[in-house]
């Protein structure tokens, strides 16, 4: 159902609160959040570590829920409203999710590891593995698509998990630090990938780093400290910066 009258919203969220554990223990990770993201948008989220950056992007990708206070819309879905099938449905068509942990699926070889959205929506066997690897391709992995992700660096691992979040092709993608184990160059071509997905195909991306080598890459940078947003900014660009 869409509830937003601005169809190029593609995030809406008001007074998101995330409080993990009990009485003494109890941490508050995100102490109301708002922020708005907007199709074709690439929004960084930076904030030091613990300040609640990935508790927020799970609940933008429904994999976590929020407290019970506030609202999430994301692609016109009222995130507290799906069942639990709903949302597996909603990521598995919509999200595309970079884990910070890369989280690929030790035994299977890594263009099998791109393949696997597409295999989950139903696409047929040898298309999606055509596909991955083309996906496998423009990620600079070509020779490495049989390796099994226990054979592959950190980096390698983590350009396998930014090609599987793109193969389906979703509307958001959210990724977790993309660029943590990547040298400069490859964490510039990654983040050139990413950029044209979003501005030739009308998709939008948040993306979460600590890393200001990318930063110029991002439309807007938002802020976060201490489980809030503290600060929008707009990157300025000159006409002869060569971004899309
Ligand atoms: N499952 C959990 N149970 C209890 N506390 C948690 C859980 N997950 C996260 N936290 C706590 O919530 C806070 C926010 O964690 P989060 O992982 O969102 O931070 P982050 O900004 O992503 O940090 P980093 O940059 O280190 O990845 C931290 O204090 C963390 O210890
Ligand atoms: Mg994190």
């Amino acid at each position: 159902m869409i509830l937003d009258e601005d169809k190029n919203i593609v995030v809406k969220c008001r007074h998101i609160k995330k409080t993990y554990g009990s009485g003494e223990s109890k941490v508050f990770a995100l102490r109301g959040i708002d922020l708005d993201v907007y199709q074709g948008e690439l929004v960084m989220l930076v904030g030091p570590s613990g300040c609640g950056k990935t508790t927020f992007i799970s609940i933008i990708s429904a994999l976590l829920e929020a407290d019970n206070e506030g609202f999430c819309r994301v692609l016109g879905e009222d995130l507290s409203t799906l069942n639990s099938q709903e949302k597996t449905y909603f990521r598995g068509h919509s999200i595309g999710f970079v884990f910070q942990a890369f989280n690929l699926l030790p035994a299977l070889t890594a263009v099998e590891n791109i393949a696997i959205p597409l295999l989950i929506q139903g696409v047929n066997r040898a298309v999606a593995m055509k596909r991955a690897q083309t996906i496998l391709d423009l990620v600079g992995l070509t020779s490495r698509s049989q390796a099994m992700p226990g054979e592959l660096s950190g980096g390698e691992q983590q350009r396998v998990a930014i090609a599987r979040a793109l193969i389906h092709s979703p509307k958001l993608i959210i990724c977790d630090e993309p660029t943590s184990s990547l040298d400069h160059e490859s964490g510039q071509l990654i983040l050139e990938l990413l950029r044209s997905f979003v501005k030739k195909e009308g998709k939008t991306l948040i993306v979460v780093t600590h890393d200001n080598r990318i930063f110029n890459f991002a439309d807007r940078m938002a802020y976060m400290d201490d489980g809030r947003i503290v600060k929008i900014e707009t990157n300025v660009r000159t006409p002869d910066e060569k971004l899309l």
